[in-house]
């Protein structure tokens, strides 16, 4: 299983959105509406990275618009990140949940392992085409796809580590994810943990 056989050869970001559409490295395309491909320019100065487009995203074709997007976007602004130099994206480009017993209603799966790496090209791709000057991993799914398994956000969130592809710079920063948020018992206190993170990385790239 891997999306490597369907990621074209380029650092065009509309080609490989075209291709991200037919994408099927791993079985996570027959249930889901779409592929969710990242969305924002090349060039962009910071890169975040999700786990996996939600409910919503599915339905709109869009990472980052339903409930955990929303607070996304409220900590970048507190934090000074401008929305039009930040590129948004998923470590897997397709939504896996499974149905309620009862009613229509998808609940979130996390993606497995296997998915993770299956799909993990397409994130090679994104980063070779866009060069941000940092990437923020939201939550720990993103976080070990990039800095590996042994990594933990409890311990190290909200440091400037380097790339493991470009040891010696510093250019992420891993932090929560926000739906964590949306559950964590203090809600106000995560809230701002979290915008502390966002704050330490719109100073990286000041
Ligand atoms: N959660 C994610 O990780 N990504 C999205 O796009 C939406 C919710
Ligand atoms: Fe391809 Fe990723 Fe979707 Fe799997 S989740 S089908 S690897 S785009």
């Amino acid at each position: 299983m891997s999306a490597a056989e369907y990621v074209p050869d380029t650092v065009s970001l509309s080609r490989l959105r075209s291709a991200a559409v037919d994408c099927r490295g791993c079985a996570l395309y027959r249930d889901a509406t779409q592929t969710v491909f990242g969305a924002g320019e090349r060039g962009a100065r910071v890169m975040l990275v999700g786990e996996q487009p939600g409910d919503r995203e599915d339905v709109e074709g869009e990472p980052f618009v339903g409930p955990a997007g929303r607070l996304l976007g409220r900590a970048l602004d507190e934090a000074g990140l401008d929305r039009a130099g930040i590129y948004l994206t998923n470590v897997v480009k397709h939504f896996k949940f499974r149905r309620a017993e009862r009613g229509k209603r998808r609940i979130h799966q996390k993606p497995s392992r296997t998915e993770v790496l299956a799909c993990r090209p397409w994130l090679s791709a994104e980063l070779a085409a866009v060069r941000p000057g940092l990437v923020v991993l939201l939550g720990a799914t993103a976080a070990q796809a990039v800095l590996g398994t042994d990594f933990r956000v409890t311990r190290e969130r909200g440091r400037l580590v380097p790339l493991p592809e470009e040891p010696g710079t510093p250019r992420a920063l891993a932090t929560v994810h926000p739906s964590s948020i949306l559950r964590a018992e203090d809600r106000e206190s995560a809230y701002q943990a979290f915008r502390a993170d966002l704050i330490t990385a719109a100073n990286a790239v000041a």
